[in-house]
């Protein structure tokens, strides 16, 4: 079902690597709700993922990009006003890595050049978005700007590792940024914390199987998909949203207010006696 909530609008979607990402869900949705908008993702993932697939389907195109470099974010920002004959409507930040996570290596044996990196790359290139953004006026007034979180920025789960801090700087940028942008030129700056979900990245995190039958059994509503979550952010860059702003908003069927289940007690219950038959 489309409603043409993005008609008219321009924007640029950052962190579409394939057709699993996140980001591609919610660039094949806008591109439905009637958005024109360019495409960037790294050198590296040009040559590996599947975008160029997407940039046909959405008549979209690729603006290569390393989001830690200021200079190719002007880059992405300038090309982006000129291919598109005007400043854009909506960012969408959906970028994050950690080497730590790669090379698993535990929260407490961190590799500090890593950690840097994973700084750098999942939270810093939002702030150095938005700063060259506003620095080229490249936003319209009442423009909207999204990044993907997790619940980890606020509560401790196995296995995410430095990520998780990547994330809570990330939610603070939107707030202490979403104050300057609002007040000077209406613009927004939200980030949606998202159920785990089947990616590339995703499938990074340590044990991501269990801890997706762990949030399932534990939401009411069940994981929200991939799929939700790009009608979801298709809300917050329509006009629909025009006052939400500074907001880290829970997309994961209920699971951020749970402490424990019917569906996760039984199975854990079952684990248990399991366990005693053993003994
Ligand atoms: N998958 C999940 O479980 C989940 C849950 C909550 C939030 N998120 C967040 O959603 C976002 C998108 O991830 P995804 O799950 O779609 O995985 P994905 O692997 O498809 O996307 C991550 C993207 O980051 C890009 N990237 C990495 N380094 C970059 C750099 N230096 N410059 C520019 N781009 C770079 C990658 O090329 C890739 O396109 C990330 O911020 C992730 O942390 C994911």
């Amino acid at each position: 079902m489309t409603y043409n909530l993005l008609k008219g609008k321009k924007g640029i979607i950052f962190g579409a690597l394939d057709n699993k990402s996140i980001a591609w869900k919610i660039a094949s949705r806008a591109h439905e709700e009637g958005a024109v908008f360019t495409l960037s993702n790294t050198p590296v993932a040009l040559r590996f993922g599947e975008i160029s697939q997407l940039s046909e389907q959405c008549n979209a195109e690729v603006i290569p990009a390393d989001a830690t470099s200021v200079k190719d974010l002007e880059y992405v920002f300038n090309r982006s006003m000129e291919i598109m004959g005007g400043k854009v409507d909506f960012v969408l930040h959906s970028i994050g890595m950690s080497m730590n996570v790669r090379k698993q290596r535990d929260y407490d044996d961190l590799d500090y050049d890593y950690f840097l990196k994973t700084i750098d790359i999942s939270a810093l290139s939002f702030h150095k978005m938005l700063q060259v953004a506003k620095k080229l006026d490249a936003i319209s007034e009442w423009g909207s700007v999204l990044a993907l979180s997790y619940i980890a920025a606020q509560r401790t789960l196995v296995g995410y590792n430095d990520m998780a801090d990547a994330k809570a700087i990330l939610e603070s940028i939107a707030r202490s940024f979403g104050y300057i942008y609002g007040r000077e030129k209406h613009i927004r700056i939200n980030t949606i914390s998202q159920s785990p979900t089947r990616t590339t990245a995703g499938n990074g995190i340590k044990g991501i199987d269990g801890l997706l039958d762990f949030t399932e059994r534990m939401s009411p509503l069940g994981n929200a998909t991939a799929d939700e979550c790009a009608d979801f952010s298709i809300v917050l860059f329509s006009d629909l949203s025009k006052k939400v702003t500074m907001q880290n908003i829970f997309h994961d069927g209920g699971f951020s207010s749970m402490a424990m289940s019917q569906k996760a007690m039984t199975q854990y219950n079952k684990c248990l006696e399991e366990n005693e038959e053993n003994l």
